[in-house]
Order: structure tokens, then sequence, then C-alpha cells
């Protein structure tokens, strides 16, 4: 047993949250819209086809925006295809994972599913097979509400009012050489400058999105970004960072320091962005939209039985199952342990999108005409979200470490705060995979604002002993979380924190 101790204390102020930091990202990949959100024949489905098992799953997880429709998907996707009578729209074929699309889920039942679940839309435009001209049009049918042959087909599909989309992705991931429509960076940043300026004149209250790199171990990293930056600096708002964690070769204590990995991302994109501002005697901050992160261990190129797809040339089924990653304690420690990052760079990560939300490396599972459940990664994220409210505070922890190959000593607890009007959420992580630790938080110096009678109105834990324990179809509430082991006494709360574990305290 080891112990540790912190200090929370309002002075550490980092920001006010901006609550897009709890998006969520949903692409026509696998069965994530198709026998996952949209399921006509499934007993719990509405009217329009949608399973309320799983929106109501949705709502509980607390996805407030959610990009959408991709992803790899968006760079091959014709938007128009997914609008009108759905009996006359086309089944395409999608390159991107090898699948057939029926289109019978477009723009217009997308934002009804999201009415339903109360997120907002976040759309991104396909800037690999097509350009300027199609996000413009898309832009017009989107938000204008003047008369036009494009707004006149919007109100013909059943919607008056524009759906006022404010947030647009300039493309997906334009750095990977998978990326339909790959492009070098001063291509792809001459084209999102172009589209850019042109989607401003339409409508210039929407915020725009740049591709960064698909990874920090891009071989292009960083060049990428300043090259596009130096294009796109004075047209865009954001600059997108993607990560994805797992663990490799069974060494969880290295995944465990995941954190770090996206830390030093998060820096080194806001250090790029910066000498960009600097050379160009700009006050302007671009602020990062992460707009992918989770834990993802199957690959569809893997071409496994896992992974439950094979390429095979002449073969392009209709939702099959792919990507369905199913996620262990450990998985969610390292989840959780990502939450807190974010929330610690939430001064400059202003937006972010967990990817993916329903079957496809998603915190929702579901089987056709059964069940839907929460996978463990649903619990770090529904708490995480509804408890982080207000301001977002630094948490300094003295706490033992451990040797990250990659990162040398890390810190074994990690920790942060949000304060709002009603009280103070302390998240924290474990993440030694050997040390149990007992750690202390001064709450002196909250005590003038909550009054002297701090209490614990709600905890939790999520930890279990054997880590690679999971949720199932067999068994869907195997791993869940409960009551953390905590107590406050004078000014001194004490939490237990076992090995591998995460945990949420609320104070008033
Ligand atoms: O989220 C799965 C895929 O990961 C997305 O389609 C792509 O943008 C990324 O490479």
């Amino acid at each position: 047993m080891s112990a540790a101790s912190a200090r929370l204390d309002p002075q550490n102020e980092i920001t006010t949250i901006d609550r897009r930091l709890f998006g969520g990202f949903v692409e026509h990949l696998g069965r994530h819209i198709y026998d996952g959100i949209f399921e006509p024949g499934h007993p719990s489905a509405d009217a329009e086809g949608f399973r309320t098992d799983v929106i109501e799953l949705v709502k509980e997880l607390g996805v407030t925006t959610i990009r959408y429709p991709g992803g790899n998907f968006v760079s091959g996707y014709r938007w128009e295809d997914g609008i009108g009578p759905v009996s006359e729209r086309p089944r395409r074929l999608d390159l991107a994972w090898h699948t057939t699309d029926t289109n019978e889920v477009g723009l217009h039942e997308f934002q009804a599913w999201l009415d339903r679940v109360g997120s907002q839309l976040m759309l991104a435009v396909n800037l690999g097979t097509r350009g300027t001209q199609e996000a413009l049009d898309l832009l017009e049918y989107s938000n204008v509400s003047a008369q036009t042959a494009w707004t006149d087909r919007r109100v013909a599909n059943g919607r008056e009012n524009p759906f006022a989309v404010s947030m647009w992705c300039l493309g997906n991931e334009m750095d990977g050489p998978w990326q339909i429509g790959h492009l070098n960076a001063d291509d792809y940043g001459k084209l999102a400058s172009r589209t850019a300026k042109a989607m401003r004149m339409i409508d210039p209250s929407i915020e725009l999105v740049a591709c960064g790199s698909s990874g920090r171990d891009m071989p292009t990293f960083g060049t990428w970004e300043r090259q596009i930056l130096e294009h796109t600096f004075d047209d865009v708002d954001f600059i997108s960072c993607h990560s994805y964690y797992q663990e490799h070769r069974g060494d969880a204590q290295e995944f465990l320091a995941s954190g770090v990995d996206m830390s030093k991302f998060i820096e080194s994109v806001a250090a790029i962005a910066d000498s960009v501002a600097a050379t160009k005697k700009s006050e302007k901050r671009i602020m990062i939209s992460f707009d992918e992160w989770n834990v993802w261990y199957l690959r569809n190129d893997d071409n496994d039985a896992e992974s439950g797809h094979e390429y095979k040339g002449g073969e392009w089924p209709v939702a099959p199952r792919l990507l369905e990653d199913r996620y262990h304690a450990l998985d969610a420690v390292v989840f959780g342990d990502l939450l807190i990052t974010l929330l610690q760079h939430s001064d400059r990560v202003r937006s972010a999108s967990l990817a993916q939300l329903v079957n496809v490396i998603a915190p929702i599972m579901t089987e056709p005409g059964g069940p839907a459940w929460r996978q463990t990664t649903f619990h770090p994220f529904s708490i995480t979200s509804r408890l982080a409210q207000g301001r977002a505070v630094r948490v300094p922890v003295d706490a033992g470490t451990f040797t990250s190959e990659r990162f040398g000593e890390v810190s074994a607890v990690n920790a942060v705060a949000t304060i709002d009007g009603e009280g103070a959420s302390l998240f924290l992580t474990n993440r030694s995979t050997t040390d149990a630790t007992d750690l202390t938080v001064d709450l002196a110096a909250i005590r003038p604002a909550f009054g002297h009678d701090v209490h614990i109105v709600e905890s939790h834990l999520l930890h279990e002993d054997d880590m690679y324990a999971a949720n199932s179809l067999e068994d869907t509430e195997r791993v869940g979380v409960r009551a953390a082991t905590a107590a406050i006494s004078d000014s001194t709360l004490s939490i237990s924190l076992p090995a591998v574990s995460w945990v949420a305290i609320r104070l008033a």
C-alpha cells in the first residue's frame, strides 16, 4: 500500500469547460447505424425504426455533440444519396470499409435521432472524392433559410427550418495514405483554405475544423500541422487530433501511461499552432478538436475472424460486424484516464468526440432482436460527462511513480477536478498495476466557498480484481461501478485507490 497526497484549490483553475468536450462520433460503419441505432424490426424500435433502448443508453451516456457521418466513410460519401424518399435512395459501395450502404439513414433521419438523444450535430464534408462545391451545397441545404433550389429540396423533404449546424470538419484524416483522396499537406491546406473561405461566405457563424494528423506516430506529424496551418490559419477555428490506444504484448503498465501520450500530443499541436501564430504576428489561438479518441484493438485490415469480416473482392456486405471491440476493466481505467487528460487540457481542447458510439469500438453494444448493454468504458464517460460541470481545476498530486518505456517516470496517481455552482467533482486514476494507494486530498481551500460542511454526495469506483473482466451478451452487467471507499475528516478527504482503478467523487 502506498500513500499519496493532493490539494484541491480553486486558484488552480484551468478554464471554464466547453461541454463539447463530451462529444461522440457516429460513422456509417459496420453495425453502427444499421442494426445498431436503426433496426426497424426490433421490439423497442419507434415509428422511424430507431431502437429506443439504444436512445435511452445514449442519453445516459451524455454525449453533447455527435460528429457524423465519418470517419473514412465520409471521403467517398455523396450526401445527396441520403435525402429524399427512402425507396428512391441508391445503394452504394462504401470503399472505406468495403461494404454496401443502403442510405436508408441520411441527414434528416440522423437529425431526428439526435433530437431524441438530445445531442448537437457536427458534420464532416467529403474532401476526398469531392470538393468545395459539394461542401457548399451541403451547407446551403443545411443552414440557409433563404429560398433556393437546395432549400426548396430540404423543405420538400420535410424540414422547413434549417438544421443550423454550427461545427464542420473539413474532410477526415487527409494525411493518411488509407484515406480515399489522400493529399499532401500543401494540397490539403490549399483545398481546406478555399473551401473554408467559400463556406463562410454562406454562413460566417460556422466553426471550422482542419484535419490535423491522424496520430502522433504518423511520419508527417508536426510538419503536416505546420504546413496546413500556414494555409488555413485565418480560415479555421480548430485543428483536429485523433488517437487510439491499446495494450501491446500484455504490457498493462505501459498501456496505463497512454494519457501521457495524449498530453504530449495536445501540447505539441498547441505549440505548433502557436508557432504559426507567432510567424503571422497573430494573437489568434487555434483550438483543438480531439474528434477521435478511444481504446481500439480490432482493425479492419487485421483481416481476422475476430473482426467478423474478411476482405473479398466481390463481397460487399450490408452492416457486417466490424471493429466490435469488447472492453475490459483495464481498458475502462485507461479510458477514464484519457478523459482526465482531456479535462486537464480543456483550455485548449474545446471539443472532443469519443470514437465511436454503438457497436463499432463503442461504449454501447447491441444484438439484433436482442438487448443493448453498456461496455466497461460506458461508465467513466457517463459519470464524467454528468459530473464535470463548470470550471476545470488542476490537482497536483504527490504520489509514487512507475517507469514507462516511452515516458520515463510517470505518476501512479492522476487527478483533475471541476468546480461549479453546486459543488466540486474529483476524477482520479491509479495507474499502477502493482500498488494500491491511500490518497488524502486537502480540501481547506474550497471550504470558504462550500461552507464548513463539505460532504461526499456520490462516489464511484471502477476496479476489478480480474482487470480483463468485461461485459458481454451472456453477462451484460459483469463490470460496473460501485461506491468508492472515501471519507472526509476535518478538511481532509481520504480515498482508497486499488491498483488499476478509476474513481469519481462528488462533493457539495
Ligand atoms: O473510427 C474508426 C476510423 O478511425 C475512422 O473512420 C477514421 O477516421 C479513423 O482512422
